[in-house]
C-alpha cells in the first residue's frame, strides 16, 4: 500500500516501484528510524499535538517493532518504498488510527535527513574506534623497533638513515589527524534537523528542542529547508574517508614493497597473505594490496555524492535518495579495511637485518659525512661538494664510506681523520638525530608515549 493513495487512482508500476524505491538499502537505519519516531511521537503526546495515550501507544508499537526486527521475527518488507514507509505502515496496521497520527508534523523529508545523521553518527564513532586499534598496534610495533635501522627515501632513493619506528609512528600521526577529521564531521553532523517537515516547518505547536534532547543531539538546525536539503554531512565525513583510505593505500604499498623479495624488510602472518593458483613459491600481499585498491573505490564514493548533490535546487529532490548508497559503503569499505589491515600489521614479522643491510648501501650516511666536515669549520656547500667526490670514488672502487681508506679521504680534503668512522656509522647518524620528532630511538619512543597517551 502506498504512502499516497487519495490523489492517485492506480498502483505505481512494479518496475517503476523497484526503480524508486530505496528499501534495499535503507533499511540498514530501521533502529534509527524507530528510534527517531519514538522521539515525534514523545514530543507531540508533550506538546498536546496528539493524546498522550496515542503517544504512548505509538511508543510501545514501535519498540515492539524494533525488537520483532532485531530478533528476526519480523522481515522488512522489500516491496515498501523506503523503511520510513514500511515502520509507518506496520504501526499502523497493529494500531489503526493512533498508528496514523504519528505522522503528523513530519514529512519523510525530515525523517531521511534525522535518520542518516543519528546512522552516520555512530558509524563514525565506531570508526574513530577502529583507527585508534590501529594507532595502538601501531604504536606497539614502533616501540619494539623503536631502534632498528632502516633506509629513509625520497624518491623512492635511499637517502638518509632512519628507524623503523619512526617509520611507522609518521603513519600514527597522519591517523592521528585522521581521528580529528571524523570527530569534526560529527560535530557538525550533531545537529537535528526533525521539525523542518518536507520543506518549511509546519503550523503545529511542536517543540523541536524535545526531540533534539531526546535523541542526544547537540543543536538543532536553524532553518527547515537546510535542514532536509543538504547532505554536506555525508560529503564531509566521505572526504574525512577518502583521506584515510589515502593514508590506508600509501602504507599498504610500504607494505607490499617490503614484502619483495627486493626489499624483504617485513614478512606477513600466513594467516594474512595468500598463496597462487601456480606458483608453489608465492606468498603475496593481497590484503595490502586490496586496501589499495579500495581507495578508489571510497573516492568514488566521494565523487557521487559531490555530482549528485551538485546543482540540485532546494529543498529535497529524488536526487538525494543516491546519497545513502555511495556513503554506506565509504562507510562500509573503511571498516573492512581496517578490520584487515590492524591484525596484518600486529602480526607483520620485522626482519631487522635486511634493513641494516639495505641502509649500508645507497650512501645514506653522505650528508653526515659532510655535516662532520661542517662541525670541522667547513662550510656546508664546500663539505658536500668534498663528500659528493667520495661518492663518486667509491662507486669507482666498489667501495662504501665506510670502507673507504683513510688516503683516499685526505686526498679530498686533508680535514679528515680517523674520527670521520664514527661520525658516518649508522647507529650514530640515527642516534643524533635527537630533534623533537627525529628517528633516534628516544625520540620514537617519546611520540609512542604522546600517541599512546591521545588515544586513551
Ligand atoms: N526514500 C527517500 C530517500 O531516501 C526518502 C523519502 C522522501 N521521498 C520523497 N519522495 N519525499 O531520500
Amino acid at each position: 500500500m502506498k504512502l499516497w493513495t487519495g490523489r492517485f487512482q492506480k498502483e505505481l508500476d512494479q518496475t517503476t516501484n523497484d526503480f524508486n524505491s530505496s528499501i534495499s538499502f535503507d533499511s540498514r537505519m530501521f533502529e534509527e528510524d524507530i528510534e527517531g519516531s519514538i522521539a515525534h511521537a514523545t514530543m507531540l503526546g508533550q506538546c498536546g499535538v496528539i493524546e498522550p495515550s496515542e503517544a504512548e501507544a505509538i511508543c510501545r508499537g514501535l519498540e515492539e517493532i524494533r525488537s520483532e526486527i532485531k530478533e528476526g521475527k519480523l522481515e522488512i518488507d522489500p516491496e515498501q518504498e523506503d523503511i520510513h514507509t514500511f515502520v509507518e505502515g506496520e504501526l499502523t496496521q497493529r494500531l489503526g488510527s493512533a498508528g496514523k497520527r504519528l505522522h503528523t508534523a513530519r514529512s519523510r523529508n525530515d525523517q531521511v535527513a534525522l535518520d542518516i545523521r543519528l546512522y552516520l553518527k555512530k558509524q563514525a564513532d565506531s570508526l574513530i574506534e577502529q583507527i585508534k586499534g590501529l594507532l595502538k598496534v601501531l604504536c606497539k610495533q614502533a616501540k619494539e623497533n623503536a631502534g632498528v635501522v632502516m633506509p629513509g627515501y625520497t624518491h623512492l632513493q635511499r637517502a638518509q638513515p632512519i628507524t623503523f619506528g619512526h617509520h611507522l609512528m609518521a603513519y600514527a600521526e597522519m591517523l592521528l589527524r585522521d581521528v580529528g577529521r571524523l570527530e569534526d564531521a560529527k560535530k557538525r553532523m550533531d545537529a537535528n534537523p526533525l521539525g523542518s517537515g518536507a520543506l518549511a516547518s509546519t503550523t503545529y505547536g511542536i517543540d523541536r528542542e524535545i526531540t533534539t534532547r531526546l535523541l542526544g543531539f547537540s543543536s538543532t538546525t536553524q532553518n527547515s529547508l537546510d535542514g532536509v536539503s543538504d547532505r554536506d554531512f555525508c560529503m564531509e565525513l566521505c572526504s574525512a574517508l577518502s583521506i584515510v583510505m589515502v593514508h590506508l593505500s600509501r602504507f599498504s604499498e610500504e607494505m607490499i614493497l617490503w614484502c619483495s623479495w627486493e626489499f624483504k624488510f617485513v614478512e606477513l602472518d600466513d594467516a594474512f597473505s595468500t598463496g597462487s593458483s601456480i606458483m608453489p613459491q608465492k606468498k603475496n600481499p593481497d590484503i595490502a594490496e586490496l586496501v589499495r585498491g579500495k581507495a578508489g573505490r571510497v573516492f568514488g564514493d566521494l565523487t557521487t555524492l559531490l555530482t549528485v548533490m551538485k546543482g540540485l535546487p532546494l529543498a529535497y529532490n529524488k536526487d538525494m535518495q543516491e546519497d545513502k548508497e555511495a556513503i554506506f559503503d565509504a562507510v562500509d569499505t573503511v571498516r573492512m579495511c581496517l578490520t584487515a589491515f590492524t591484525p596484518m600489521l600486529d602480526t607483520m614479522k620485522v626482519l631487522p637485518e635486511n634493513m641494516r643491510k639495505a641502509a649500508a648501501g645507497g650512501f645514506i650516511n653522505a650528508t653526515d659525512c659532510a655535516d662532520y666536515l661542517v662541525k670541522k669549520g667547513l662550510p656546508f656547500r664546500d663539505a658536500y661538494k668534498a663528500t659528493g667526490t667520495l661518492v663518486a670514488r667509491c662507486l669507482e672502487l666498489g667501495l662504501t664510506l665506510e670502507t673507504l681508506p683513510m688516503e683516499e679521504y685526505k686526498a679530498v680534503c686533508d680535514v679528515f681523520d680517523q674520527g670521520v668512522y664514527e661520525a658516518i656509522s649508522l647507529e650514530k647518524c640515527v642516534d643524533d638525530r635527537k630533534v623533537l620528532g627525529g628517528p633516534a630511538r628516544e625520540n620514537v619512543l617519546e611520540q609512542v608515549t604522546r600517541v599512546e597517551a591521545l588515544i586513551q
